[in-house]
Protein backbone atom coordinates (compact mmCIF):
# COMPACT_ATOMS: atom_id res chain seq x y z
CA UNK A 1 0.00 0.00 0.00
CA UNK A 2 2.85 2.44 0.92
CA UNK A 3 4.34 1.38 -2.61
CA UNK A 4 0.96 2.15 -4.50
CA UNK A 5 0.55 5.68 -2.47
CA UNK A 6 4.04 6.51 -3.05
CA UNK A 7 4.24 5.70 -6.67
CA UNK A 8 3.94 8.80 -9.38
CA UNK A 9 1.30 7.24 -11.59
CA UNK A 10 -1.66 5.87 -8.79
CA UNK A 11 -3.67 8.34 -7.63
CA UNK A 12 -4.93 6.94 -4.20
CA UNK A 13 -8.44 8.20 -3.21
CA UNK A 14 -8.70 6.92 0.78
CA UNK A 15 -11.78 7.37 2.66
CA UNK A 16 -13.93 7.52 -0.60
CA UNK A 17 -16.74 5.64 -1.87
CA UNK A 18 -17.84 4.79 -5.70
CA UNK A 19 -21.37 6.20 -5.81
CA UNK A 20 -22.18 5.88 -9.43
CA UNK A 21 -20.40 4.43 -12.72
CA UNK A 22 -21.37 5.58 -16.12
CA UNK A 23 -20.01 4.55 -19.54
CA UNK A 24 -18.04 1.50 -21.20
CA UNK A 25 -14.38 0.56 -21.48
CA UNK A 26 -12.14 2.99 -22.56
CA UNK A 27 -14.54 5.65 -20.75
CA UNK A 28 -15.89 5.23 -17.55
CA UNK A 29 -17.09 8.16 -15.04
CA UNK A 30 -16.79 7.36 -11.78
CA UNK A 31 -18.45 9.62 -9.59
CA UNK A 32 -16.54 9.58 -6.16
CA UNK A 33 -17.49 10.78 -2.93
CA UNK A 34 -14.40 11.05 -0.47
CA UNK A 35 -15.49 11.95 3.10
CA UNK A 36 -13.59 14.50 5.48
CA UNK A 37 -10.99 13.59 7.38
CA UNK A 38 -11.04 16.96 9.24
CA UNK A 39 -6.94 16.41 9.19
CA UNK A 40 -4.79 17.94 6.73
CA UNK A 41 -3.28 14.66 5.48
CA UNK A 42 -0.43 16.87 3.60
CA UNK A 43 0.34 18.77 6.92
CA UNK A 44 -0.42 15.60 9.73
CA UNK A 45 3.21 13.64 10.57
CA UNK A 46 1.34 11.27 12.71
CA UNK A 47 2.65 12.12 16.17
CA UNK A 48 -0.31 11.44 18.01
CA UNK A 49 -0.61 14.26 20.26
CA UNK A 50 -4.15 14.80 19.12
CA UNK A 51 -4.71 11.46 20.07
CA UNK A 52 -2.98 11.33 23.71
CA UNK A 53 -5.38 14.29 24.98
CA UNK A 54 -8.69 13.20 23.10
CA UNK A 55 -11.10 12.11 25.88
CA UNK A 56 -13.51 9.93 23.75
CA UNK A 57 -12.13 5.99 24.22
CA UNK A 58 -13.99 3.76 21.75
CA UNK A 59 -13.17 -0.54 21.08
CA UNK A 60 -10.89 -0.33 18.34
CA UNK A 61 -12.09 -1.89 14.92
CA UNK A 62 -8.87 -3.33 13.68
CA UNK A 63 -8.02 -5.24 16.43
CA UNK A 64 -11.75 -6.45 16.83
CA UNK A 65 -12.37 -4.62 19.99
CA UNK A 66 -9.88 -6.10 21.62
CA UNK A 67 -8.29 -3.17 22.24
CA UNK A 68 -9.27 0.87 22.43
CA UNK A 69 -8.63 3.70 20.17
CA UNK A 70 -9.83 7.43 20.36
CA UNK A 71 -12.30 9.53 17.96
CA UNK A 72 -8.72 10.82 16.28
CA UNK A 73 -7.25 7.58 15.38
CA UNK A 74 -5.06 5.82 12.46
CA UNK A 75 -6.95 3.06 11.26
CA UNK A 76 -4.15 1.09 11.04
CA UNK A 77 -0.25 1.06 11.54
CA UNK A 78 0.82 0.95 8.43
CA UNK A 79 -2.70 3.14 7.17
CA UNK A 80 -1.48 5.50 3.87
CA UNK A 81 -1.43 7.81 4.17
CA UNK A 82 -0.04 8.11 7.61
CA UNK A 83 -2.28 10.64 8.97
CA UNK A 84 -5.07 10.63 12.12
CA UNK A 85 -8.72 10.68 10.86
CA UNK A 86 -11.27 12.13 13.07
CA UNK A 87 -14.28 10.31 13.55
CA UNK A 88 -16.93 13.06 13.92
CA UNK A 89 -20.17 11.01 15.13
CA UNK A 90 -17.76 9.82 18.07
CA UNK A 91 -15.83 13.65 18.61
CA UNK A 92 -17.07 15.29 21.63
CA UNK A 93 -17.10 18.22 18.86
CA UNK A 94 -15.19 20.65 18.12
CA UNK A 95 -16.92 23.38 19.98
CA UNK A 96 -14.37 25.19 22.50
CA UNK A 97 -16.63 25.26 25.44
CA UNK A 98 -16.93 21.31 24.75
CA UNK A 99 -13.53 20.08 23.68
CA UNK A 100 -11.21 21.14 21.18
CA UNK A 101 -8.54 19.72 22.67
CA UNK A 102 -6.58 18.05 19.61
CA UNK A 103 -6.80 21.56 17.85
CA UNK A 104 -4.46 22.83 20.84
CA UNK A 105 -2.51 19.76 20.98
CA UNK A 106 -2.11 20.21 17.43
CA UNK A 107 1.61 21.99 16.57
CA UNK A 108 1.05 21.73 13.19
CA UNK A 109 -2.47 23.17 12.72
CA UNK A 110 -3.51 20.31 10.89
CA UNK A 111 -6.68 19.87 12.38
CA UNK A 112 -9.74 21.40 10.20
CA UNK A 113 -13.44 20.87 11.84
CA UNK A 114 -14.39 23.10 9.13
CA UNK A 115 -13.22 19.94 6.28
CA UNK A 116 -16.47 18.45 4.17
CA UNK A 117 -17.16 15.98 2.22
CA UNK A 118 -16.40 16.16 -1.51
CA UNK A 119 -17.68 14.91 -4.83
CA UNK A 120 -15.72 14.41 -7.80
CA UNK A 121 -15.47 12.39 -11.35
CA UNK A 122 -12.92 10.42 -12.42
CA UNK A 123 -12.76 9.06 -15.91
CA UNK A 124 -10.97 5.47 -16.33
CA UNK A 125 -10.56 3.24 -18.88
CA UNK A 126 -11.07 0.14 -16.75
CA UNK A 127 -11.63 -0.88 -13.19
CA UNK A 128 -10.51 -3.56 -11.03
CA UNK A 129 -13.13 -4.56 -8.26
CA UNK A 130 -11.10 -5.78 -5.40
CA UNK A 131 -13.93 -4.84 -2.68
CA UNK A 132 -12.47 -7.71 -0.74
CA UNK A 133 -14.22 -9.77 2.35
CA UNK A 134 -15.72 -9.83 5.43
CA UNK A 135 -16.05 -12.51 8.01
CA UNK A 136 -18.68 -14.77 9.41
CA UNK A 137 -20.19 -13.56 12.31
CA UNK A 138 -20.65 -17.02 14.60
CA UNK A 139 -22.90 -16.08 16.76
CA UNK A 140 -25.54 -17.33 15.52
CA UNK A 141 -24.13 -20.82 16.24
CA UNK A 142 -24.95 -20.96 19.69
CA UNK A 143 -23.55 -24.33 20.44
CA UNK A 144 -19.50 -23.04 20.21
CA UNK A 145 -20.55 -20.48 22.80
CA UNK A 146 -19.24 -17.10 21.13
CA UNK A 147 -21.69 -15.02 22.60
CA UNK A 148 -21.57 -16.88 26.28
CA UNK A 149 -18.31 -17.66 27.09
CA UNK A 150 -14.69 -14.83 26.90
CA UNK A 151 -12.69 -17.50 25.95
CA UNK A 152 -14.35 -18.38 22.77
CA UNK A 153 -12.40 -16.15 19.77
CA UNK A 154 -12.89 -16.07 16.07
CA UNK A 155 -9.81 -16.69 14.40
CA UNK A 156 -9.70 -13.07 13.35
CA UNK A 157 -9.44 -12.53 17.06
CA UNK A 158 -6.83 -14.82 17.52
CA UNK A 159 -4.79 -13.45 14.76
CA UNK A 160 -4.32 -10.25 16.28
CA UNK A 161 -3.81 -11.53 19.81
CA UNK A 162 -0.66 -13.50 18.24
CA UNK A 163 0.30 -10.75 16.34
CA UNK A 164 3.31 -8.60 17.50
CA UNK A 165 1.36 -4.91 16.66
CA UNK A 166 -1.79 -6.81 18.43
CA UNK A 167 -3.06 -5.39 21.66
CA UNK A 168 -1.07 -7.50 23.94
CA UNK A 169 1.85 -7.39 21.63
CA UNK A 170 2.11 -11.27 20.46
CA UNK A 171 1.39 -12.96 24.14
CA UNK A 172 -1.19 -15.25 23.63
CA UNK A 173 -3.49 -14.25 26.70
CA UNK A 174 -7.17 -15.87 27.89
CA UNK A 175 -9.05 -13.01 27.84
CA UNK A 176 -10.50 -13.89 31.53
CA UNK A 177 -7.42 -13.91 33.38
CA UNK A 178 -4.78 -12.49 31.19
CA UNK A 179 -2.58 -15.81 31.91
CA UNK A 180 -0.99 -17.71 29.26
CA UNK A 181 -3.19 -20.99 28.10
CA UNK A 182 -1.80 -24.56 28.38
CA UNK A 183 -4.17 -25.99 25.58
CA UNK A 184 -6.26 -24.45 22.67
CA UNK A 185 -8.05 -25.96 20.69
CA UNK A 186 -9.19 -24.77 17.33
CA UNK A 187 -12.75 -25.80 15.43
CA UNK A 188 -13.17 -25.65 11.76
CA UNK A 189 -15.27 -24.57 9.22
CA UNK A 190 -17.40 -22.53 11.39
CA UNK A 191 -19.81 -20.67 9.18
CA UNK A 192 -18.70 -22.84 6.15
CA UNK A 193 -19.80 -26.45 4.29
CA UNK A 194 -22.68 -26.27 6.44
CA UNK A 195 -26.50 -26.27 4.72
CA UNK A 196 -27.91 -25.40 8.30
CA UNK A 197 -26.10 -22.13 9.25
CA UNK A 198 -23.61 -19.66 7.53
CA UNK A 199 -22.70 -20.76 3.80
CA UNK A 200 -22.52 -23.84 2.01
CA UNK A 201 -18.96 -23.46 0.17
CA UNK A 202 -15.58 -23.62 1.59
CA UNK A 203 -13.96 -20.75 2.57
CA UNK A 204 -10.72 -22.10 1.37
CA UNK A 205 -8.09 -20.65 3.98
CA UNK A 206 -9.71 -21.70 6.87
CA UNK A 207 -7.26 -24.97 6.90
CA UNK A 208 -4.41 -23.43 6.14
CA UNK A 209 -4.80 -20.27 8.32
CA UNK A 210 -5.12 -23.05 11.37
CA UNK A 211 -2.25 -25.27 10.36
CA UNK A 212 -0.35 -21.68 10.19
CA UNK A 213 -1.57 -20.83 13.82
CA UNK A 214 -0.61 -24.14 15.50
CA UNK A 215 2.57 -23.80 14.48
CA UNK A 216 3.39 -20.27 15.72
CA UNK A 217 1.71 -21.49 18.82
CA UNK A 218 4.00 -24.75 18.84
CA UNK A 219 6.58 -22.45 18.13
CA UNK A 220 6.22 -19.81 20.88
CA UNK A 221 4.63 -22.51 23.68
CA UNK A 222 6.25 -25.96 22.41
CA UNK A 223 4.43 -27.68 26.12
CA UNK A 224 0.79 -26.23 24.73
CA UNK A 225 -2.13 -28.51 24.14
CA UNK A 226 -3.12 -27.91 20.75
CA UNK A 227 -6.17 -29.56 19.23
CA UNK A 228 -7.65 -28.65 16.34
CA UNK A 229 -11.36 -30.29 15.55
CA UNK A 230 -12.29 -30.41 11.62
CA UNK A 231 -14.38 -32.52 9.26
CA UNK A 232 -11.50 -32.69 6.86
CA UNK A 233 -8.38 -30.76 6.06
CA UNK A 234 -7.97 -29.21 3.04
CA UNK A 235 -4.45 -28.72 2.02
CA UNK A 236 -3.86 -28.21 -1.23
CA UNK A 237 -1.11 -25.81 -2.92
CA UNK A 238 2.13 -25.24 -3.03
CA UNK A 239 4.17 -26.55 -0.18
CA UNK A 240 0.62 -26.62 2.45
CA UNK A 241 0.75 -30.39 2.45
CA UNK A 242 3.76 -29.99 3.92
CA UNK A 243 2.76 -27.70 6.65
CA UNK A 244 -0.20 -29.57 7.50
CA UNK A 245 2.64 -32.53 7.97
CA UNK A 246 5.05 -30.35 10.29
CA UNK A 247 1.87 -29.29 12.21
CA UNK A 248 0.93 -32.71 12.80
CA UNK A 249 4.67 -33.84 13.86
CA UNK A 250 5.40 -30.53 15.73
CA UNK A 251 2.61 -32.66 17.92
CA UNK A 252 -0.61 -30.98 17.46
CA UNK A 253 -3.52 -33.05 17.60
CA UNK A 254 -6.10 -33.29 15.37
CA UNK A 255 -9.34 -35.31 15.74
CA UNK A 256 -12.28 -35.84 13.05
CA UNK A 257 -15.13 -34.36 14.15
CA UNK A 258 -16.89 -31.11 15.07
CA UNK A 259 -18.00 -30.11 18.46
CA UNK A 260 -21.67 -30.77 19.41
CA UNK A 261 -21.76 -28.50 22.83
CA UNK A 262 -19.33 -26.40 24.63
CA UNK A 263 -19.42 -25.77 28.27
CA UNK A 264 -17.87 -23.36 30.46
CA UNK A 265 -15.99 -24.49 33.69
CA UNK A 266 -15.51 -23.06 36.87
CA UNK A 267 -12.13 -22.34 36.39
CA UNK A 268 -13.12 -20.67 32.49
CA UNK A 269 -11.70 -23.28 30.62
CA UNK A 270 -14.29 -24.80 28.07
CA UNK A 271 -15.22 -28.31 28.08
CA UNK A 272 -15.54 -29.68 24.39
CA UNK A 273 -18.18 -32.75 23.70
CA UNK A 274 -17.18 -34.20 20.25
CA UNK A 275 -18.10 -37.43 18.34
CA UNK A 276 -14.82 -38.82 17.09
CA UNK A 277 -15.42 -39.97 13.44
CA UNK A 278 -12.80 -42.14 13.64
CA UNK A 279 -13.82 -44.21 16.60
CA UNK A 280 -17.34 -43.13 16.55
CA UNK A 281 -17.11 -42.34 20.33
CA UNK A 282 -18.46 -39.27 22.40
CA UNK A 283 -15.53 -38.06 23.51
CA UNK A 284 -14.56 -34.82 26.48
CA UNK A 285 -11.59 -32.26 26.25
CA UNK A 286 -10.92 -29.45 28.73
CA UNK A 287 -9.33 -26.52 27.04
CA UNK A 288 -7.88 -22.93 27.56
CA UNK A 289 -9.28 -21.34 25.11
CA UNK A 290 -11.08 -21.83 21.57
CA UNK A 291 -10.80 -20.80 18.46
CA UNK A 292 -13.02 -20.92 15.63
CA UNK A 293 -11.96 -20.85 12.10
CA UNK A 294 -14.75 -18.33 10.97
CA UNK A 295 -15.57 -18.79 7.04
CA UNK A 296 -15.48 -15.71 4.68
CA UNK A 297 -18.62 -13.79 3.03
CA UNK A 298 -18.50 -11.37 0.29
CA UNK A 299 -17.80 -7.75 1.48
CA UNK A 300 -20.90 -5.66 2.31
CA UNK A 301 -20.61 -3.43 -0.85
CA UNK A 302 -21.05 -6.13 -3.05
CA UNK A 303 -24.47 -6.08 -3.86
CA UNK A 304 -24.68 -2.40 -4.60
CA UNK A 305 -21.27 -2.43 -6.73
CA UNK A 306 -23.20 -5.15 -8.85
CA UNK A 307 -26.23 -3.09 -9.49
CA UNK A 308 -23.98 0.16 -10.33
CA UNK A 309 -22.29 -1.73 -12.31
CA UNK A 310 -24.15 -4.01 -14.27
CA UNK A 311 -22.09 -6.94 -13.01
CA UNK A 312 -23.66 -10.75 -11.91
CA UNK A 313 -23.24 -12.61 -9.06
CA UNK A 314 -22.93 -16.15 -8.15
CA UNK A 315 -25.60 -17.61 -5.91
CA UNK A 316 -22.74 -17.64 -3.37
CA UNK A 317 -22.85 -13.56 -3.55
CA UNK A 318 -19.87 -13.25 -4.93
CA UNK A 319 -18.79 -11.48 -8.29
CA UNK A 320 -19.20 -13.88 -11.07
CA UNK A 321 -16.36 -13.94 -13.73
CA UNK A 322 -16.54 -14.13 -17.66
CA UNK A 323 -15.29 -17.78 -18.33
CA UNK A 324 -14.22 -19.65 -14.79
CA UNK A 325 -11.17 -21.21 -16.98
CA UNK A 326 -10.64 -18.60 -20.09
CA UNK A 327 -11.05 -15.44 -18.46
CA UNK A 328 -11.47 -16.17 -14.74
CA UNK A 329 -10.33 -12.33 -13.75
CA UNK A 330 -12.48 -10.61 -16.76
CA UNK A 331 -16.40 -9.70 -15.83
CA UNK A 332 -19.07 -9.97 -18.27
CA UNK A 333 -18.46 -6.36 -19.35
CA UNK A 334 -15.75 -5.22 -20.72
CA UNK A 335 -12.93 -3.52 -19.29
CA UNK A 336 -13.88 -4.67 -15.53
CA UNK A 337 -11.59 -6.93 -14.05
CA UNK A 338 -11.75 -8.51 -10.30
CA UNK A 339 -9.14 -8.88 -8.23
CA UNK A 340 -9.48 -11.07 -4.35
CA UNK A 341 -11.86 -12.25 -2.81
CA UNK A 342 -14.61 -10.11 -4.25
CA UNK A 343 -14.55 -13.77 -6.69
CA UNK A 344 -14.04 -16.13 -4.65
CA UNK A 345 -12.72 -16.76 -1.06
CA UNK A 346 -9.06 -16.36 -1.39
CA UNK A 347 -5.39 -16.61 0.30
CA UNK A 348 -2.56 -13.73 -0.23
CA UNK A 349 -0.98 -15.55 -2.53
CA UNK A 350 -3.90 -16.33 -5.20
CA UNK A 351 -5.02 -12.38 -4.74
CA UNK A 352 -1.51 -11.46 -5.21
CA UNK A 353 -2.07 -14.16 -8.16
CA UNK A 354 -4.89 -12.94 -9.65
CA UNK A 355 -4.38 -8.88 -8.80
CA UNK A 356 -1.41 -9.33 -11.07
CA UNK A 357 -3.57 -11.13 -13.77
CA UNK A 358 -5.86 -7.71 -13.24
CA UNK A 359 -3.86 -5.47 -13.47
CA UNK A 360 -2.12 -6.94 -17.00
CA UNK A 361 -5.16 -7.89 -18.60
CA UNK A 362 -5.77 -3.91 -17.90
CA UNK A 363 -2.92 -2.79 -19.36
CA UNK A 364 -3.29 -4.74 -22.15
CA UNK A 365 -6.44 -3.13 -22.79
CA UNK A 366 -5.50 0.18 -22.57
CA UNK A 367 -2.12 0.62 -23.48
CA UNK A 368 -2.69 0.93 -27.23
CA UNK A 369 -4.92 4.07 -26.67
CA UNK A 370 -7.45 2.14 -28.76
CA UNK A 371 -9.62 -1.02 -28.83
CA UNK A 372 -10.93 -3.39 -31.13
CA UNK A 373 -14.53 -4.74 -30.68
CA UNK A 374 -15.15 -8.15 -31.44
CA UNK A 375 -17.27 -7.89 -35.15
CA UNK A 376 -20.34 -9.82 -33.44
CA UNK A 377 -22.22 -6.91 -32.59
CA UNK A 378 -25.67 -5.16 -33.58
CA UNK A 379 -26.50 -2.77 -35.59
CA UNK A 380 -29.56 -0.39 -36.09
CA UNK A 381 -31.09 -0.38 -39.37
CA UNK A 382 -32.26 3.10 -39.13
CA UNK A 383 -35.14 3.59 -41.75
CA UNK A 384 -36.94 0.83 -40.05
CA UNK A 385 -36.40 2.22 -36.31
CA UNK A 386 -39.57 3.61 -34.65
CA UNK A 387 -37.27 4.88 -31.49
CA UNK A 388 -39.55 2.57 -29.22
CA UNK A 389 -36.62 2.26 -26.48
CA UNK A 390 -37.34 -1.30 -26.48
CA UNK A 391 -33.60 -2.23 -27.62
CA UNK A 392 -32.42 -0.05 -24.76
CA UNK A 393 -35.02 -1.19 -22.10
CA UNK A 394 -33.36 -5.13 -22.84
CA UNK A 395 -29.34 -4.42 -23.54
CA UNK A 396 -27.64 -5.79 -20.59
CA UNK A 397 -24.94 -3.67 -20.94
CA UNK A 398 -26.66 -0.36 -21.68
CA UNK A 399 -24.85 0.06 -25.20
CA UNK A 400 -28.03 1.51 -26.74
CA UNK A 401 -29.06 5.07 -26.36
CA UNK A 402 -32.34 6.19 -28.28
CA UNK A 403 -34.16 9.96 -27.96
CA UNK A 404 -37.43 8.72 -27.63
CA UNK A 405 -38.89 12.40 -27.66
CA UNK A 406 -36.85 13.71 -30.46
CA UNK A 407 -37.78 9.89 -32.60
CA UNK A 408 -34.00 9.87 -33.93
CA UNK A 409 -32.51 5.99 -34.42
CA UNK A 410 -31.11 3.84 -31.53
CA UNK A 411 -27.69 4.27 -31.72
CA UNK A 412 -25.37 1.35 -30.63
CA UNK A 413 -22.41 1.63 -29.14
CA UNK A 414 -19.94 -0.56 -30.50
CA UNK A 415 -17.46 -0.85 -27.74
CA UNK A 416 -19.92 -1.39 -25.05
CA UNK A 417 -21.73 -4.05 -26.87
CA UNK A 418 -21.06 -7.71 -26.11
CA UNK A 419 -23.41 -9.16 -29.03
CA UNK A 420 -25.91 -11.16 -26.96
CA UNK A 421 -28.31 -10.13 -29.45
CA UNK A 422 -30.99 -9.60 -27.24
CA UNK A 423 -31.67 -5.78 -28.91
CA UNK A 424 -32.06 -8.32 -32.41
CA UNK A 425 -34.52 -10.22 -30.86
CA UNK A 426 -36.66 -7.80 -28.78
CA UNK A 427 -36.88 -4.96 -31.93
CA UNK A 428 -40.48 -5.53 -33.36
CA UNK A 429 -40.09 -3.64 -36.24
CA UNK A 430 -36.62 -5.85 -37.27
CA UNK A 431 -34.94 -2.40 -37.56
CA UNK A 432 -31.46 -4.30 -35.23
CA UNK A 433 -29.22 -6.83 -37.35
CA UNK A 434 -26.86 -9.26 -35.12
CA UNK A 435 -23.83 -9.56 -37.43
CA UNK A 436 -22.54 -13.57 -38.04
CA UNK A 437 -26.28 -14.39 -36.43
CA UNK A 438 -28.64 -12.13 -38.87
CA UNK A 439 -32.26 -12.97 -39.09
CA UNK A 440 -31.50 -14.26 -42.71
CA UNK A 441 -28.98 -16.68 -41.43
CA UNK A 442 -31.00 -18.30 -38.39
CA UNK A 443 -34.11 -18.56 -40.60
CA UNK A 444 -32.06 -20.29 -43.90
CA UNK A 445 -30.30 -22.74 -41.07
CA UNK A 446 -33.60 -23.32 -39.87
CA UNK A 447 -35.06 -23.63 -43.31
CA UNK A 448 -32.39 -26.16 -44.51
CA UNK A 449 -32.83 -28.04 -41.05
CA UNK A 450 -36.18 -29.07 -41.65
CA UNK A 451 -36.33 -29.06 -45.48
CA UNK A 452 -36.82 -32.96 -45.40
CA UNK A 453 -39.09 -35.30 -43.32
CA UNK A 454 -39.57 -32.11 -40.86
CA UNK A 455 -41.81 -34.35 -38.97
CA UNK A 456 -38.58 -36.40 -37.82
CA UNK A 457 -36.40 -33.38 -36.38
CA UNK A 458 -35.61 -32.02 -33.33
CA UNK A 459 -35.07 -28.08 -33.53
CA UNK A 460 -32.77 -26.65 -30.85
CA UNK A 461 -31.28 -23.40 -30.22
CA UNK A 462 -27.98 -23.60 -28.38
CA UNK A 463 -25.95 -20.61 -26.87
CA UNK A 464 -22.40 -20.48 -27.60
CA UNK A 465 -21.39 -20.70 -24.43
CA UNK A 466 -23.40 -23.32 -22.42
CA UNK A 467 -25.54 -25.32 -23.94
CA UNK A 468 -23.96 -25.58 -27.45
CA UNK A 469 -20.13 -26.94 -25.14
CA UNK A 470 -22.71 -28.61 -23.21
CA UNK A 471 -23.68 -30.94 -26.33
CA UNK A 472 -19.95 -30.98 -27.56
CA UNK A 473 -19.30 -32.41 -24.21
CA UNK A 474 -21.95 -35.15 -24.77
CA UNK A 475 -20.76 -35.96 -28.10
CA UNK A 476 -17.01 -36.33 -26.78
CA UNK A 477 -17.92 -38.09 -23.59
CA UNK A 478 -19.30 -40.32 -26.64
CA UNK A 479 -22.90 -40.21 -24.66
CA UNK A 480 -25.76 -41.22 -27.17
CA UNK A 481 -28.69 -38.97 -27.58
CA UNK A 482 -31.13 -38.96 -30.99
CA UNK A 483 -29.13 -38.55 -33.73
CA UNK A 484 -32.55 -36.34 -35.20
CA UNK A 485 -31.57 -33.17 -33.01
CA UNK A 486 -30.73 -30.54 -35.15
CA UNK A 487 -28.83 -28.03 -33.10
CA UNK A 488 -28.68 -24.06 -34.01
CA UNK A 489 -26.12 -21.87 -32.56
CA UNK A 490 -26.52 -18.50 -30.63
CA UNK A 491 -23.89 -16.63 -29.19
CA UNK A 492 -26.94 -16.08 -26.28
CA UNK A 493 -30.15 -17.85 -25.58
CA UNK A 494 -31.63 -14.11 -25.80
CA UNK A 495 -30.90 -14.00 -29.11
CA UNK A 496 -33.66 -16.00 -29.89
CA UNK A 497 -36.05 -14.21 -31.97
CA UNK A 498 -39.89 -15.30 -31.32
CA UNK A 499 -40.00 -14.83 -35.15
CA UNK A 500 -37.50 -17.84 -35.73
CA UNK A 501 -39.83 -20.39 -32.96
CA UNK A 502 -42.74 -19.48 -35.54
CA UNK A 503 -40.73 -19.79 -38.63
CA UNK A 504 -39.74 -23.44 -37.57
CA UNK A 505 -43.57 -24.44 -36.43
CA UNK A 506 -44.61 -23.20 -39.89
CA UNK A 507 -41.79 -25.28 -41.47
CA UNK A 508 -42.79 -28.87 -39.54
CA UNK A 509 -40.83 -28.59 -36.82
CA UNK A 510 -42.86 -31.10 -33.99
CA UNK A 511 -40.83 -29.66 -30.97
CA UNK A 512 -38.07 -26.47 -30.71
CA UNK A 513 -35.87 -26.86 -27.88
CA UNK A 514 -34.78 -23.50 -26.67
CA UNK A 515 -31.64 -23.98 -24.25
CA UNK A 516 -28.71 -21.59 -22.54
CA UNK A 517 -26.96 -20.95 -20.05
CA UNK A 518 -28.53 -21.65 -15.86
CA UNK A 519 -30.19 -18.46 -14.54
CA UNK A 520 -27.41 -16.08 -13.46
CA UNK A 521 -24.58 -17.96 -15.50
CA UNK A 522 -25.50 -16.10 -18.71
CA UNK A 523 -22.51 -15.20 -20.43
CA UNK A 524 -24.31 -11.61 -20.55
CA UNK A 525 -25.40 -10.77 -17.42
CA UNK A 526 -28.68 -11.32 -17.15
CA UNK A 527 -29.59 -11.86 -20.93
CA UNK A 528 -31.38 -14.94 -20.44
CA UNK A 529 -34.13 -13.65 -17.88
CA UNK A 530 -35.21 -11.99 -21.51
CA UNK A 531 -34.92 -15.64 -22.59
CA UNK A 532 -37.34 -17.06 -20.10
CA UNK A 533 -40.28 -14.09 -20.67
CA UNK A 534 -39.98 -14.57 -24.27
CA UNK A 535 -40.51 -18.11 -23.92
CA UNK A 536 -43.48 -17.93 -21.83
CA UNK A 537 -44.47 -14.92 -24.02
CA UNK A 538 -44.71 -17.18 -27.34
CA UNK A 539 -46.13 -20.40 -25.17
CA UNK A 540 -49.27 -18.13 -24.20
CA UNK A 541 -49.67 -17.36 -27.50
CA UNK A 542 -49.52 -21.23 -28.81
CA UNK A 543 -52.46 -21.98 -26.47
CA UNK A 544 -54.32 -18.77 -27.14
CA UNK A 545 -53.88 -20.47 -30.90
CA UNK A 546 -54.56 -23.91 -30.10
CA UNK A 547 -51.25 -24.94 -30.29
CA UNK A 548 -50.07 -27.32 -27.55
CA UNK A 549 -47.64 -25.17 -25.48
CA UNK A 550 -45.44 -28.05 -24.22
CA UNK A 551 -44.15 -28.49 -28.18
CA UNK A 552 -41.64 -25.56 -27.03
CA UNK A 553 -39.25 -26.48 -24.48
CA UNK A 554 -36.79 -24.05 -22.60
CA UNK A 555 -33.78 -26.01 -20.47
CA UNK A 556 -31.07 -24.36 -18.92
CA UNK A 557 -27.79 -26.50 -19.78
CA UNK A 558 -24.12 -25.86 -18.80
CA UNK A 559 -21.30 -26.60 -20.88
CA UNK A 560 -20.14 -29.20 -18.08
CA UNK A 561 -23.67 -31.07 -18.03
CA UNK A 562 -23.15 -33.22 -20.84
CA UNK A 563 -25.45 -35.78 -19.59
CA UNK A 564 -27.84 -33.11 -18.84
CA UNK A 565 -28.10 -32.66 -22.52
CA UNK A 566 -28.52 -35.99 -23.53
CA UNK A 567 -31.46 -36.47 -21.00
CA UNK A 568 -33.15 -33.27 -22.52
CA UNK A 569 -32.60 -34.24 -26.13
CA UNK A 570 -34.00 -38.18 -24.91
CA UNK A 571 -37.11 -36.22 -23.29
CA UNK A 572 -37.55 -34.04 -26.35
CA UNK A 573 -37.80 -37.25 -28.44
CA UNK A 574 -39.82 -38.77 -26.44
CA UNK A 575 -42.17 -35.08 -26.72
CA UNK A 576 -41.90 -35.66 -30.48
CA UNK A 577 -42.93 -38.95 -30.85
CA UNK A 578 -46.36 -37.37 -29.24
CA UNK A 579 -46.70 -35.04 -32.04
CA UNK A 580 -49.13 -36.43 -34.63
CA UNK A 581 -48.71 -35.71 -38.66
CA UNK A 582 -52.27 -34.27 -38.41
CA UNK A 583 -50.94 -31.71 -35.24
CA UNK A 584 -48.10 -30.63 -37.24
CA UNK A 585 -50.52 -30.11 -40.42
CA UNK A 586 -53.04 -28.21 -38.17
CA UNK A 587 -50.20 -26.15 -36.65
CA UNK A 588 -49.32 -24.95 -39.85
CA UNK A 589 -52.87 -24.32 -41.23
CA UNK A 590 -53.08 -22.11 -38.08
CA UNK A 591 -50.12 -19.48 -38.34
CA UNK A 592 -50.69 -19.63 -42.39
CA UNK A 593 -54.02 -18.24 -41.21
CA UNK A 594 -53.12 -15.98 -38.29
CA UNK A 595 -50.33 -14.68 -41.18
CA UNK A 596 -53.04 -13.64 -43.62
CA UNK A 597 -54.68 -11.44 -41.02
FE1 LIG B 1 -25.88 -18.73 -22.51
FE2 LIG B 1 -26.82 -16.16 -22.39
S1 LIG B 1 -24.88 -16.86 -22.89
S2 LIG B 1 -27.88 -18.01 -22.11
Amino acid sequence: MTDAGRHPRIKLHTMSEVVDVKGYVGNFDVRIVKRARYVDENECTACGECAKVCPVVRPNPFDIGLSSRKAIYTPFPQAVPSAYVVNIDECLGHNLSVCNKCVEACEKRCINFDMSDEEFTERVGTIIVATGLEVYDPTELDEYGYTRFENVLTSLEFERLVNAGGPSKGELIRPTDRMHPKSVGFIQCVGSRSARKGSEYCSNICCMNTVKSTLILKEHYPEMDVKVFYIDIRAFGKGFEDLYKRSRRSGVHYLRGLPGNIEELPDKSLRVAVENMITGKLEFYDLDMLVLAVGLKPAKSTQRLQEMLGLQLTPDGFFLEAHPKLQPVDAATRGIFYAGCAESPKDIKDSVTQASAAAARSIRLMHKGEISSEPIISEVIAERCRSCGKCAEVCPYNAITVDVKKKTPAVINAAACAGCGNCAAECPFGAITMNHFTDDQILTQIDAMLEEQSGEKILAFACNWCSYAGADYAGVSRLQYPANARLIRTMCSARVDDRFIWHGLMKGAPVILVSGCHIGDCHYINANHWTEKRIKKVRRTMETLGIRPERLQLEWISAAEGIRFAEVMHRMEKLRKSVTETEIAETIKILKNREKK
